[in-house]
């Protein structure tokens, strides 16, 4: 089986940006030489993540992050995306760290050599410890903070990056982090999400207008992830059901940034459960960025409920991945159509986009069939989008290789390419190398 675009589609010129990603904390290790962050607390406690495990070492990419450039390389792929890592970046004192920046900088010489395109995210989810002992994103000083990391970092960088994101999903971190509790810091309180969520945007905000001012010549934007809401019937109550979740989980974060305001839910909302705006947050919040970075994976299907929020979600519908995550691509090219339609949209990366699957190591091969099928569904998800007027410049696979999967440890493999934690043995799937020869071979193509 070989991935392949129809022919016209603009997804088969060179100027279609394609790339893996990565994060900090799933790849690096090596936690000694930075400062402890939030995910290193949260893995410590008991019954948090699936394997007891943590990131200390992971895939070991801080010693060998010169073969993964390699390895990058090897994909034939345009670009590469990396979050960076706030701990190893600034010490307590506010200051940037020196032995940090410069293996960041080291990372962003050898891509820029290669011709490979750095797409740098300020923050996957790895905040400083000391700034949670203060409040994490409950504290709106947190979101100054970010400001100020983001300030000197993207001075130290200079012209060494394509383009930045500020957050990477903002609505994990908020509402699995602060209102369910399954992802650190692991509390657990529905009056706080969204107080949670008001900041991680402030920040974002904040750090946009000093991107603007330090590099204005780099492409700037934020990573949301997007879960569709679909009715779980035709009922007018499912589906105002569904429309309710939306507004929860995907409008919530989207909404704010380019239409400066909350979704009309908050009128229904008990104050306990609203955030804090200050005046003139949301004019920040609200600074135009250059592009919108769209993870996605699968859908949700939602019943009416008669609880607090008036919904409920429903088991998801097989096929699965091995995550359980429903295989669903018409909810992507739905979804884009729906934001295009929605919002005035910069052009659209999709950041994010890939499944877990149960791989199996066969001598020196991974035969995984099933993340070929998720991923060629997927192009054509995104073809599908573009072909109804949607601009999206770029596609992402999560991830170049098996990692940290947060609460599920290292029980679910995403990867183009197999780690042996053992060994830190890495094999290219089967997968992988089909993303490879589609991604060169448009090149040889054109
Ligand atoms: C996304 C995260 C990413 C990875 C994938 C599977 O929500 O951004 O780090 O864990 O899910």
């Amino acid at each position: 089986m070989k991935l392949s675009i129809k022919n016209k589609s603009k997804m088969n010129s060179p100027a279609f940006i394609y790339g893996v990603a990565t994060a900090s904390f799933q790849i690096e290790g090596d936690s000694g030489s930075r400062l402890p962050c939030i995910w290193d607390t949260f893995c410590a406690k008991p019954e948090k993540i699936a394997d007891g495990s943590n990131g200390d070492i992971a895939c070991d990419h801080v010693k060998l992050w010169k073969q993964d450039i390699d390895l990058i390389e090897s994909m034939g792929v345009d670009a590469y995306r990396l979050s960076i890592s706030w701990p190893r970046l600034m010490d307590i004192d506010g200051q940037l760290n020196q032995q940090g920046l410069a293996f960041y900088i080291s990372i962003l010489d050898e891509l820029n050599k290669r011709n490979i395109k750095p797409f740098v995210t300020f923050y996957h989810w790895d905040l400083p410890q000391h700034l949670e002992d203060k409040g994490g994103w409950l504290n709106r000083d947190t979101a100054y903070q970010f400001r100020n990391y983001v300030d000197l970092v993207s001075r130290a960088f200079a012209e060494r990056v394509y383009s930045y994101a500020t957050l990477n999903e903002p609505f994990c971190s908020a509402y699995l982090g602060y209102e369910v509790g399954i992802h650190a810091p692991g509390l657990n309180c529905n009056t706080l999400g969204k107080k949670a969520a008001h900041h991680l945007l402030l920040a974002h905000g904040l750090g946009i207008q000093v991107l603007n001012k330090n590099c204005p010549k780099i492409k700037k934007g934020i990573v949301l992830n997007f879960t569709p809401c679909y009715p779980n019937s035709e009922s007018d109550d499912d589906k105002a059901a569904a429309k309710i979740a939306d507004d929860h989980f995907n409008q919530w974060y989207i909404k704010p940034i380019f239409d400066g305001e909350y979704p009309e839910i908050m009128g229904q909302l008990p104050a306990s459960r609203c955030p804090e705006i200050e005046p003139g947050d949301m004019e920040i919040i609200s600074t135009p960025i250059d592009f919108l970075g769209v993870n996605y994976y699968t859908r949700a299907v939602y019943s009416s409920a008669s609880n607090e929020d008036g919904f409920v979600q429903e088991p998801p519908a097989p096929p699965h991945t091995d995550i359980g995550w429903e295989i669903y691509p018409q909810a992507m090219t739905d979804l884009l159509v729906s934001l295009n339609n929605l919002y005035d949209l910069p052009p659209i990366y999709i950041t994010e986009n890939g499944m877990a699957a149960n791989d199996r190591l066969e001598g020196l091969e991974v035969n995984d069939d099933d993340r070929m099928a998720y991923l060629q569904s997927h192009l054509n998800a995104v073809n599908g989008a573009i072909e109804s007027g949607v601009r999206i410049d770029g596609y992402f696979a999560w991830s170049l290789m098996d990692n940290f999967e947060w609460a599920e440890g290292y029980t679910k493999r995403f990867g183009l390419v197999y780690v042996d934690y053992q060994t830190q043995i890495r094999t290219v799937k089967k997968s992988g190398l089909a993303y490879r020869d589609f991604v060169m071979q448009r090149h040889s193509n054109n």
